[in-house]
């Protein structure tokens, strides 16, 4: 008989891509394999992020698309896993693009049973249940990237007026540092060179042993591991220790995942962040100082309820005061349930729009600068893989996180390379190979 076939869609952040390899495993243990695509799968599930308004729409429209899939002789199970999933929950079972199964970030737990219902057709399923302990381990028989991310912490405390994330994906708990060592030895033992620790806010690790400067001594002990990357850090909890932890760590990248937001103190407070524009670039002060050619990307938003054109040119300064490498940047969309939907959202589409383009161009003015100034530096690569535009070319990144790649002669994935940067765009080093490095 032929082996019955998954595929899943992943919508939102990087705990939503960790996440989906959790289910992918669950699944193949279950007895399916990964389907190239959703046209070939008896499985479609789609993991979706709730963070914008828009994220869900598109969510819906997928659902949709693939629900036009269903046809008499085509019977093809559908999925809506995530943080929307919890946050609608029976909501989208009465909706008229009704899944057949919707699991909250809670639940993961529950795929065996939800695969023995979906074969006994006992539907819809729905397991939004709540689950403050959940914690996953990611253990494939086989990987073939070379960089992986661990999920260390789930949930979040933090309650930023804006988002929704507390709501959706619960408390924050730490996984136990001895399953995320052997997680990652593991990864490492099937060839990762590269691992993202992630959590909402991991710089408040803490699994009652071990705090997060310690957890990063301990995964740089790890042989084989040549990189350390983490994201996302708040400015609350950045403390000196984790600054000079970074700092003395050979595998930690000098690079730095730090949400802004705004640069106006006004709005900072209605956003419940915690920190003021002075208090923020203190911090960034002292991680220059320890770090000097550390790489700082951030996360901005535009338009929060009662924004006025000052607070927003407050923005524009902070941007071109601190001069990020990278920003992640949104407009405002109130999500129900949070404290800031409460505000009226008093900003106008189109002036939302108008601020969100201003803050973009100057932004990419200034990566624009930072690339040029890139052209014959050297740069340590980490290859990851073939490039899908350039033939004979593999990509990989900068311990900076910059995209680079090299000619492919001589070169082979997973090893670390110093390169020459010989042109530069916005998103991409072209670069030539000088050496390799001992340590890959
Ligand atoms: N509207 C727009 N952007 C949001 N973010 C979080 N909540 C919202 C919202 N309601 C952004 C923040 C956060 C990033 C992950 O998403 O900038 O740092
Ligand atoms: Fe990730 Fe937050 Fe979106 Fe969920 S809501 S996918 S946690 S960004």
């Amino acid at each position: 008989m032929k082996r019955r076939r998954f595929f899943i869609e992943t919508h939102g952040c990087q705990m939503n891509a960790y996440d989906s390899s959790i289910i992918g495993e669950a699944l193949k243990r279950c007895g399916y394999d990964e389907a190239r695509n959703a046209a070939e799968a008896d499985i479609i599930l789609i993991n979706t992020c709730s963070v914008r308004e828009r994220a869900e729409r598109k969510a819906l429209s997928r659902l949709a698309e693939y629900n036009a899939m269903r046809t008499s002789n085509r019977h093809v199970r559908i999925g809506i896993v995530g943080c929307m999933a919890q946050r609608l929950g029976e909501e989208l079972v009465k909706s008229k693009v009704r899944p057949d199964f919707i699991i909250g970030p809670d639940a993961y737990d529950s795929i065996p049973r939800v695969i023995e219902d979906l074969e006994r057709e006992q539907l819809p399923i729905v397991n939004t249940y709540r689950n403050s302990s959940a914690i996953y381990t990611f253990r494939p028989s086989r990987y073939d990237e070379v960089t992986a991310f661990v999920t260390i912490m789930r949930g979040c405390n933090n309650y930023c007026s804006y988002c929704v994330v507390p709501y959706v994906r619960g408390p924050e708990r730490s996984k136990p540092y001895r399953e995320i060592m052997s997680e990652i030895s593991h990864l490492v033992h099937l060839g990762v060179k590269e691992v993202t620790l992630l959590g909402q806010n991991v710089n408040s690790y803490n699994d009652g042993e071990v705090d997060f400067p310690r957890l990063l001594e301990m995964v740089n002990e790890i042989d084989g591991l040549v990189r350390i990357r983490f994201t996302t850090s708040h400015p609350k909890d950045l403390s000196q220790r984790v600054i000079r932890v970074m700092r003395d760590l050979p595998k930690v990248c000098e690079y730095l995942h730090l949400p802004l937001q705004s640069g106006s103190d006004r709005i900072l407070k209605l956003m419940n962040r915690s920190y003021t524009f002075a208090s923020y670039c203190d911090l960034i002060a002292s991680i220059r100082s320890a770090i000097p050619d550390i790489a700082l990307s951030t996360d901005i938003l535009v338009g929060f309820p009662g924004e006025t054109p000052e607070d927003h040119e407050a923005t524009l300064r902070a941007l071109g005061e601190i001069r990020f490498d990278s920003a992640f940047m949104f407009k405002y969309s109130p999500r129900s349930g949070t404290v800031a939907s409460q505000l009226e959202d008093d900003v106008s589409e189109e002036e939302k729009i108008r601020r969100l383009n201003e803050v973009i161009q100057l932004q990419n003015s200034i990566v624009d600068e930072k690339k040029r100034a890139l052209v014959g530096k050297n740069v340590e690569i980490l290859v990851e893989g073939q490039s899908q535009r350039h033939p004979d070319h593999l990509y990989g990144r900068t311990r900076k996180n910059w995209l680079a790649i090299v000619p492919s002669k001589g070169v082979s994935k997973g090893e670390v390379v110093v390169a020459k940067v010989t042109s530069a765009t916005r998103w991409m080093l072209t670069c030539e190979c000088t050496s390799k490095k001992v340590r890959a």
